[in-house]
């Protein structure tokens, strides 16, 4: 039934009623127990793990690695970590994909609306919930481009998904900003225009959307919002060739294929 509710109000734009966020404190005390013995026995981190692989099957599996890694948030973090800590807290998470951010950030107690275009995470969605693995969020399916704010929120968070061709900042950016509350933050990241040539003789990203940064920085101006900061963004790999080599260009040369921006209004 929840999920036919879910469905239903995903296909018309609709907010479910927070029907997730419900049934993480709707377990009996057996199934709590349960779950507390799971997470205990394997560790939250192989449930999430094995959680993804289930209802992502048929995916690569470095597709579905990538999201496995805490320190894909780190950047985030050290940009408006304080912002993270705060409470209350309304969270939007555009583009959530399978809930990494609710699972690794530390937003417990935060009320969290998260939406995706790929309609793979909704039993995702239900599953983690259910389980009690991730931070209790709302979540429904639908496209940025038809994103329509009804409330505002503390943090707006657009994180990695701007790397799409098929989204175009400067068409939701608009939109983002009137989700922010005043005084809340905008956060983003996206790949510089300007490290194109280089990424692309190395072979990586040909199939990325890149901005130009100091466009990026007017579009939030002329929206009315200061830019608190424009953060490189160097591995996630947590060491390495990759993050000697981002290290190297980013010192050097000044150059880092994606940046974090984080604005406020
Ligand atoms: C690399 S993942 C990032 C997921 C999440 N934000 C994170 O940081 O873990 C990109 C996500 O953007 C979603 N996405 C791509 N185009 C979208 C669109 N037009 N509307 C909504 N979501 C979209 C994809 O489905 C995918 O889940």
């Amino acid at each position: 039934m929840r999920t036919n509710l879910s469905s239903i109000a995903a296909r018309q734009n609709v907010l479910p009623l927070h029907p997730q966020r419900a049934q993480a404190t709707e377990l009996s005390p057996a199934a709590a127990a349960h779950q507390a013995l799971l997470h205990r026995r394997y560790g939250k981190d192989a449930i999430y793990e094995a959680t993804l692989h289930r209802y992502l099957a048929g995916r690569p599996k470095r597709e579905i690695d990538f999201f496995i890694n805490p320190r894909r948030f780190d950047l985030m973090h050290s940009v408006i970590g304080d912002r993270l800590a705060q409470r209350p807290l309304r969270v939007l998470n555009a583009g959530s994909g399978p809930f990494a951010l609710e699972f690794y950030a530390a937003l417990h107690d935060a009320t969290i609306d998260s939406f995706d275009i790929d309609e793979q995470l909704v039993a995702l969605h239900k599953s983690l919930t259910i389980r009690n693995v991730i931070t209790p969020c709302a979540f429904r399916v639908m496209d940025v481009a038809s994103y329509e704010p009804h409330e505002v929120y503390d943090v707006v968070l657009v994180n990695d998904v701007f790397y799409s061709k098929h989204v175009d900042l400067f068409a939701v950016i608009a939109t983002f900003a009137s989700a922010v509350a005043p005084g809340g933050v905008l956060y983003f990241d996206i790949q510089d225009q300007r490290a194109g040539p280089i990424w692309r003789l190395l072979g990586k990203g040909n199939a990325t959307r890149r901005y130009d940064l100091s466009a990026v920085r007017a579009a939030l101006e002329a929206l009315g919002f200061k830019v608190e900061a424009v953060a490189p963004a160097l591995g996630i790999k947590g060491g390495g060739v990759d993050a000697v080599a981002r290290r190297f260009l980013w010192r050097w040369l000044g150059i880092a294929n994606n940046f974090a921006f984080a604005a406020t209004r």
